[in-house]
């Protein structure tokens, strides 16, 4: 197939490029032209690269026919946020390509009722992303439902893997909780620690949206959760980190107002951000209609991180080397 792919050169990307290349597609890459690849790959030598900033040529309405001008047989959104920006694209791609796999978010979902929550979850989403990705993904199941675009929705939890900063035990971006824990110091956690946070490797997307790209017939439609195969607490994130290096988790737990005056406003904001949805989403469903097997664990996918972070000299670890 010939696989227009939007935002081809972020996380996702640097692994499902190569996937697709290696699978046989023809691949076209459309990004700003801002940022190389996280991962370099002989594959990018077989792949058309396209520059279009995708915010000002929607803005102009001609987003959608530029991709559509492509001539693809299928085209995978992976940076798509408002369901104005969803629809400009359906309205050009209707008829004229086989499918349309767009990257959502967990976040579709806000607090629970069961878990780990199923994609048949009554939505109840808040904060302006993942309002606005629960309504683009409503658009695109009706726009399936009513005889129109195919498309099929993959819904990623916190995006990890090497060459970028991940989400640490404190629920935030902070790379002194990864210091702190691998050095035996004190972490101040959230509440009791016990709410959630629920990481996937940026290679297992890649996988769910290869999966969703070759399997039409189960794909088309639905949307699906794509996490590791279970959610962390944090408690037990940070215990388990403390123990790649040989320590045992000093953890002080307070109520999060408290954690909120101790902490940087923007890594207060983060751990809320996530600690407010705690998220713990099934992947039967992949599993069962995809095929999908996410070969990391919450853990293994957070070590990869690590050891890539300390390898380039963004972590201090206190000397201490993460092997795997
Ligand atoms: N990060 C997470 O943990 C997480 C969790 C759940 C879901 N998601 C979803 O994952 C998707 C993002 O995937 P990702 O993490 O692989 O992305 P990413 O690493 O942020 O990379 C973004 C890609 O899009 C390109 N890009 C950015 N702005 C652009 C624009 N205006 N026009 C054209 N290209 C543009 C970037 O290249 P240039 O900069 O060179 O243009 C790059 O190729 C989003 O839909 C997000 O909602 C992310």
């Amino acid at each position: 197939m010939r696989v227009a792919v939007i935002g081809a050169t972020g996380h996702i990307g640097g692994y499902l490029v190569p996937r697709l290349v290696a699978a046989g597609h023809e691949v076209i890459a459309i990004s700003r032209g801002q940022h190389a690849p996280y991962r370099e790959h002989p594959a990018w030598d077989h792949v058309s690269r396209v520059t279009a900033d995708r915010d000002s040529e929607d803005e102009a309405g001609t987003f959608g026919d530029r991709i559509a001008d492509l001539a693809a047989d299928a085209v995978i959104d992976l940076i798509c946020f408002t369901p104005e920006s969803a629809e400009q694209l359906v309205d050009a791609l209707r008829g004229k390509v086989q499918i349309l796999l767009h990257c959502g978010t967990i976040w579709v979902h806000g607090p629970a009722v069961e878990v780990p929550v199923t994609e048949d979850a009554v939505r109840r989403p808040f904060g302006h992303y993942g309002v606005g990705k629960a309504a683009i993904e409503q658009l695109l199941l009706q726009e399936t439902r009513s005889g129109g675009l195919r498309t099929s929705i993959l819904h990623p939890g916190h995006i990890s893997g090497p060459g970028w900063a991940i989400i640490n035990p404190a629920g935030n971006l902070n790379p002194d909780v990864w210091t702190r824990l691998a050095t035996g110091q004190q972490v101040t956690l959230p509440n009791f620690g016990l709410e959630t946070v629920h990481h996937v490797h940026a290679d297992d997307v890649a996988q769910s949206f290869e999966l969703a790209l070759h399997r039409q017939g189960a794909s088309v439609g639905e949307s699906f959760h794509v996490v590791s195969e279970r959610a962390l607490t944090l408690r037990g994130f940070a215990e388990a980190v403390a123990g790649w290096f040989g320590q045992q988790a000093d953890l002080r737990f307070v109520p999060f107002e408290a954690f909120r005056q101790e902490s940087k406003p923007e890594d207060a904001d983060a751990t809320l951000d996530h600690i407010s949805r705690s998220p713990s989403a099934s992947i039967d469903k992949a599993r069962r209609l995809l095929g999908y097997q996410p070969r990391y664990t919450s853990l293994q996918a957070a070590a990869e991180a690590v050891q890539w972070l300390q390898s380039h000299g963004g972590l201090d670890l206190g000397g201490r080397t993460l092997t795997l």
